[in-house]
């Protein structure tokens, strides 16, 4: 699907704002096959949320030699070198060499495993590729967008999205494409936040450890395939309860795996247990919800929308537990006004 270049840019006018939510694995991606170009050791299977977002604006400057960025009114250096190395993939493809002004602002917690950066790199290939003009289909964004972190390939796409891991070396195999809409199947999820500190441990250093270091890690690629097999069938056919138990065991698989890494990695607070234990006790009591947890301490409970009230409840409930936000399935990136956002 292409999307028209919009009137402005004809105008000269290189200004573009787009949103992207954050995405959640349900079978995880974790491992690289090839750093550089960011492609995953294994596919992955993902629900993109709806109320979390990442709101990007970028304006290219004619003549400016370097980029300045805001994020959530902040500017930090590390996050500023990365957005630069996204827009130059893009600069490279429109063949410009003009500084951006970015500014960018998230409604949820950044750097703490509610995949940020999958919204944040989404929400950027998709506004800079807008205001250069450049007519990409959405799979050319996700490949730009995995490029730059390697979830944010999912969340170009809405709903129930697959990452395929690819066997091409200059990875252009390896693109995310859309299982079934928000709509067809739409589940919600709450979000209980343990803590709201930034991760210690970021996802490609941990990926790396886990690599060089997990006795785990060919069993780990090993059985992927049959996990991705049972998680799009359980989608395809709106099977809750197969797809709460592939995603559960896909989740503690990944973190098996990774706590088998040395020096082990243990993103879990006590609280994150806590809530797997209530969300299980929920489950037998017959309430279908089940969790997920990725490179972070909070917990992702999914459940069907009559179920939500109660499994919030539940959560916030809990110690440790220091808010609960509730989200349901939502499109993938999307053109926004220009203007709106704060500097
Ligand atoms: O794309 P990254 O580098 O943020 O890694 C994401 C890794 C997990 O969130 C743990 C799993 C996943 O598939 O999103």
């Amino acid at each position: 699907m292409n999307f028209e270049p919009r009137a402005d840019v004809s105008a000269g006018e290189l200004h573009a704002a787009s949103q992207a939510q954050p995405n959640i694995a349900l079978v995880k991606y974790w491992g690289k096959r090839d750093v550089a170009l960011n492609l995953p050791v294994v596919g992955s299977i993902s629900i993109t949320l709806d109320s979390l977002w990442t709101r990007t604006e970028v304006r290219f400057v004619p003549g400016q030699k370097q980029d300045q960025v805001s994020l959530n009114g902040r500017s930090d250096e590390a996050e500023s070198r990365r957005v630069t190395a996204c827009l130059d993939l893009l600069r490279q493809r429109a063949g410009v060499d003009y500084g951006a002004k970015v500014t960018s602002q998230n409604n949820f917690p950044t750097a703490a495993g509610l995949a940020s950066s999958a919204s944040g790199f989404a929400a950027l290939v998709h506004a800079g590729a807008h205001a250069l003009g450049l007519a990409l289909s959405r799979v050319e964004q996700s490949v730009l967008a995995r490029r730059c972190s390697g979830s944010a390939a999912r969340s170009i796409f809405g709903g129930y999205v697959e990452w395929a891991h690819g066997k091409l070396a200059d990875g252009t195999d390896s693109v995310a494409r859309p299982l079934l809409d928000a709509d067809a199947w739409p589940l919600r999820v709450a979000v209980a936040i343990t803590s709201k500190a930034a991760k210690q441990v970021g996802s490609t250093e941990g990926m790396r450890r886990t690599a060089r270091t997990s006795p785990y890690q060919s069993a780990w690629v090993d059985t992927q395939e049959a996990d991705l097999d049972v998680a799009r069938n359980a989608i395809l056919a709106r099977d809750f309860d197969a797809l709460a138990a592939i995603s559960e065991h896909s989740c503690l698989k990944m973190h098996a795996l990774a706590m088998a890494a040395q020096p082990g990695l243990l993103y879990w607070k006590g609280a994150t247990v806590e809530c797997m234990h209530r969300v299980r006790v929920l489950r037998q009591q017959g309430v279908p919800v089940f969790f997920t947890v990725d490179a972070g301490p909070q917990l992702k409970a999914v459940c069907v929308p009559s179920a939500i009230e109660q499994v919030k409840a539940v959560l916030c409930d809990a110690p440790g537990v220091l808010d609960v936000l509730d989200a349901g399935l939502g499109a993938g990136a999307r053109a926004m006004p220009v203007g709106e956002l704060a500097t």
